[in-house]
């Protein structure tokens, strides 16, 4: 019978696992999140293997990856482990990952699957993790459902979009869902670097860590943008200017859902979410592009690793790894996670518009496809962590102003090292 992951075990004490147990290190613990990680466990299930839960939580996986290397510290690994982005390269390098070549080989993975994705899973020749999802984060949701009774249309560019907080904020509703936690607050500067700085120059900086991109007046647009926008969260009812709080991202979510904001800047997790929620993308939502990045894919791959050296596992990890490629779950898993699949050759016209539109934009050889910081697809977990945390400085600290934090942006960068060559 399928059975749904086993309630959370702790991750630092692992129960003894049987033939087919693996122990899965992750922080999917939404509503939706945790869907679509019972969907993965069910499939296992008739496949013959158990997926035991070790969810971690805490949204975009800060806490979940230090339980992770404390656990790799203690020799206490997981079997499998959410790891996603650049990290898997330091991993792979300590001879920490399972490679999984005979997987890829065997299901054609370089065929099937997007070259970023392959790009993504593969370290120095060898594919190290298994491919889940691909995430879009710059997205700009809007309550249709409120701008309809406030009869407002729906903006598409930032002045539309101050012009109607001003309406929301005088019909009494916030503006803007947002939350003050570091990583939502560098999900939604990133969006706005791709804004105000375009593809090539956000790429200049955060991929190849060019010094001199940081002094782009784009980014101190992209900073002041941040400002403006964590202002129009601000509750309407509320002349003091109380602030939005260190939230979790399903506080937010639910805010935007129940009308008590309308505008929201978020990854497609969102998505997921407001589906487990009764609400479906274009019809209650517009799942529209934060202004000036509608041509650009800013995105996120969600990837489940293999740790190395569980004796007697490999098999079981590798069958694991076979079944998270496949079209079949691919399809499934993503129509609840809010992402799109990783291979080419899936159906998408059963997916909503919304993931439609990212999997067509993703898929077209001419869109910019650019990686997120905060979700690790252009740093590893410290530099990341550092550069997510000044830009939260700033945000949350009136009295620093955008140049200063640009300065401190660029001096960061200057400490964690440019890289001396461009990636591919
Ligand atoms: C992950 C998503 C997850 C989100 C919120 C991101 O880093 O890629 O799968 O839903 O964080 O926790």
């Amino acid at each position: 019978m399928a059975a749904g992951p086993t309630v959370a075990s702790s991750a630092a004490t692992p129960a003894a696992e049987g033939a087919g147990e693996l122990n899965v290190l992750h922080w999917w613990t939404s509503a939706s999140e945790r869907a679509a990680a019972n969907h993965v466990a069910a499939r296992m299930a008739e496949n013959g293997l158990k997926w035991v839960d070790g969810a971690v939580a805490g949204g975009g996986g800060g806490p979940a990856i230090k339980v992770l290397n404390e656990r790799i510290l203690r020799r206490m690994a997981p079997k499998v482990a959410q790891l996603n982005g650049q990290s898997m390269t330091e991993w792979a390098d300590m001879g920490l990952l399972l490679e999984l070549d005979g997987v890829a080989a065997k299901r054609n993975w370089s065929k099937v699957m997007f070259p970023q994705v392959m790009a993504q899973v593969t370290v120095h020749g060898h594919v190290v993790a298994a491919p889940l999802g691909i995430q879009r984060i710059n997205n700009l949701y809007l309550n249709k459902a409120v701008f309809k009774r406030l009869g407002l249309d729906l903006p598409n560019d930032w002045d539309g979009l101050e012009r109607a907080a001003a309406k929301l904020r005088a019909a009494g509703i916030t503006p803007v869902a947002f939350s003050d936690e570091p990583w939502q607050v560098a999900t939604v500067f990133e969006a706005m670097l791709l804004s105000e700085a375009g593809p090539v120059l956000y790429r200049r900086m955060l991929e190849q860590r060019d010094l001199s991109a940081f002094d782009d007046p784009a980014l101190e647009r992209a900073l002041k943008r941040l400002r403006n926008w964590r202002n129009l969260a601000l509750p309407a009812n509320s002349a003091l200017g109380i602030a939005p709080g260190e939230r979790p991202w399903t506080d937010v979510v639910a805010d935007f859902a129940a009308e008590r904001a309308a505008m929201m800047i978020m990854g497609d997790w969102a998505r997921g979410e407001l589906g487990t929620m009764g609400l479906e993308g274009e019809r209650d939502f517009s799942c529209k592009a934060v202004p000036g990045t509608a041509q650009a894919h800013l995105y996120s791959i969600d990837t489940l690793a293999m740790l190395a050296g569980n004796g007697g596992s490999q098999a079981d990890q590798e069958k694991m790894a076979e079944l998270l490629g496949s079209a079949t779950l691919q399809l499934g898993y993503n129509r609840i996670k809010g992402s799109i699949p990783v291979r080419r050759d899936v159906p998408v016209d059963e997916l909503d518009p919304c993931a439609q539109q990212s999997f067509h934009l993703f898929a077209n050889p001419n869109t910019p496809r650019v990686p997120s910081l905060v979700h690790r697809m252009a740093f590893g977990e410290v530099g990341k962590n550092a550069i997510i945390e000044t830009v939260h400085r700033f945000a949350l600290d009136p009295s620093q102003t955008p140049a200063a934090a640009q300065r401190k942006l660029q001096g960061l960068l200057r400490a964690l090292a440019p890289k001396t060559k461009a990636s591919p």
